[in-house]
């Protein structure tokens, strides 16, 4: 029987990448597969918990029953669904690799081929992390941080900016860490801690990341 820390505790997380549309047949969009967001979500599942799920476009499916699965396409859905629950959450923890900007204007027709530049205007999402940390309010926020360089300044960057509890950074200097591999190298980063962890499975890096919360929350 497996330990239900969790029970009675609702997780909101989100996952997989985001697709911003170009034209009806092009998008702009991210190599992440959802493995470590779906991970998260079936381990927190297991554990007890609520789990409502927002994802960006991902071939994966839960398992767990008590995962709640909200499909969203582009970073401006995500901001909405997540922001239809995120008052009512006891944790939330956003590992989807959200598009930072996406097409000012979405062609209604395919664009054709024509010069031999072409360029795309393109305008800033809304960050849905640092306006989850504006509006914590008894939340336990966990954001992610995907880095090339720089990475733990970055990181403890992002942990204050957004009001994040712990920042669960990964590196792709790393090697089988981060986008679409079946595994993770992590370091995690509170206000006053750093915790570094082994190349894992991305199941078992769920893990390592849900007892940190657990932990911290007292549960
Ligand atoms: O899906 P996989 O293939 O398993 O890959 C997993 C992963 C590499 C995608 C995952 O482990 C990960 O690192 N997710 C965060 C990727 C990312 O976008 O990091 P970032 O450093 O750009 O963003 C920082 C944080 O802000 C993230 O928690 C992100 O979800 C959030 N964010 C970013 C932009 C935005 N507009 N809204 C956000 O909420």
């Amino acid at each position: 029987q497996s330990e239900q820390a969790f029970k009675g505790k609702t997780v909101l997380i989100t996952a997989g990448p985001t697709y911003e549309n170009i034209d009806p047949v092009r998008f702009i969009g991210n190599h992440s597969s959802g493995k470590m967001g779906f991970a998260l979500a079936e381990e927190a599942a297991s554990q007890g918990a609520k789990v409502i799920l927002v994802s960006g476009p991902s071939q994966l499916k839960p398992e767990n029953p008590n995962i709640e699965i909200h499909r969203v396409t582009s970073a401006s859905q995500m901001f909405d669904e997540v922001f239809k629950y995120y008052q009512n959450v006891d944790i939330a923890i956003a590992s989807a690799a959200v598009a930072d900007y996406a097409p000012k204007v979405v062609a209604s027709e395919k664009i054709k081929k024509n010069d031999s530049e072409f360029s795309i205007e393109l305008v800033k999402n809304k960050d849905i992390l640092l306006q989850m940390g504006k509006e914590k309010q008894n939340q336990f926020l966990v954001g992610f941080a995907l880095e090339t360089q720089n990475e733990e300044e970055n990181a403890k960057g992002k942990l204050e900016k957004k009001k994040l509890d712990m920042i669960v950074l990964n590196s792709l200097r790393d090697e089988g860490a981060g986008f679409q591999n079946d595994t993770n190298k992590i370091k995690i980063f509170t206000k006053d801690e750093k915790r570094v962890f082994d190349l894992k499975s991305k199941e078992e890096v769920a893990i390592d990341i849900l007892n940190l919360v657990k932990e911290k929350m007292k549960l």
